[in-house]
């Protein structure tokens, strides 16, 4: 992996996600730096197959196809909701839990199906894990990885944030990531942990 290389301001990245809530959330915290933003559906770039076991492998997977077929650095987020109880599952097949038979993904389906799967365990930690993988079209990968631990709770919580968020609480905390103001969630996410070690790398 070898040293991190920089970004500049002006500079563009690919935002190698098709998810509108990590894009939205990517954007927000790419904002500051002056770094234009365009994402992997903005410019007709095809999602590859997710076939890695962990967050790192399948970030790096999206960050390379994106950054080698638009010829522009990339950046990829591979992200998830991981309970004790299950393992560390759904993990890396959190956006399948959500799936529904015509492709599309329902999370409040996704939810109901990870409960049902939990019965009533005496353990309830959970944690969100990010992984962000900074792709250079020469194919050099660097990834920084982020999390923040919590419970889940049942049932879920507020109309916030995206995905898996209302069924989680994160230590120490009162609201869900459902309830949470978005600066609140910014400042403690598994994503912005991740995107702090970025920063300090890359940009
Ligand atoms: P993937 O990384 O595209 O394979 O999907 C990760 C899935 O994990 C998302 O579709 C969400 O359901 C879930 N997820 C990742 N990050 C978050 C988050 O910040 N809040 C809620 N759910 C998340």
């Amino acid at each position: 992996m070898g040293d991190a290389r920089r970004l500049a301001r002006g500079d563009r990245l690919v935002v190698a996600t098709h998810n509108a809530g990590k894009l939205r959330e990517i954007g927000e915290l790419l904002a500051p730096f002056g770094i234009e933003a365009v994402s992997a559906g903005a410019l007709g770039l095809p999602e590859p197959e997710e076939t890695g076991e962990t967050f790192a492998e399948n970030a790096t997977i999206k960050a390379r196809a994106a950054a080698t077929a638009a010829n522009l650095p990339a950046l990829a987020d591979d992200s998830g909701f991981c309970i004790a109880a299950l393992r560390g599952g759904p993990g890396v097949r959190t956006a399948d839990a959500a799936m529904l038979p015509d492709g599309s993904r329902d999370y409040g389906v996704g939810m109901a199906r990870v409960r049902a799967n939990l019965g009533e365990p005496e353990n309830t930690a959970a944690w969100f894990v990010c992984a962000l993988a900074l792709a250079w079209p020469d194919g050099r990968v660097d990834v920084f990885e982020g999390r923040v631990d919590g419970t889940w709770v049942w049932p879920p919580r507020g109309e916030r944030g995206f995905g898996f968020d209302p069924m989680f609480l994160p230590e120490g905390g009162s609201e869900t990531f459902g309830e949470m103001d978005p600066e609140a969630k910014h400042a403690i996410s598994h994503r912005a942990r991740a995107f702090a070690l970025f920063k300090a790398k890359a940009l």
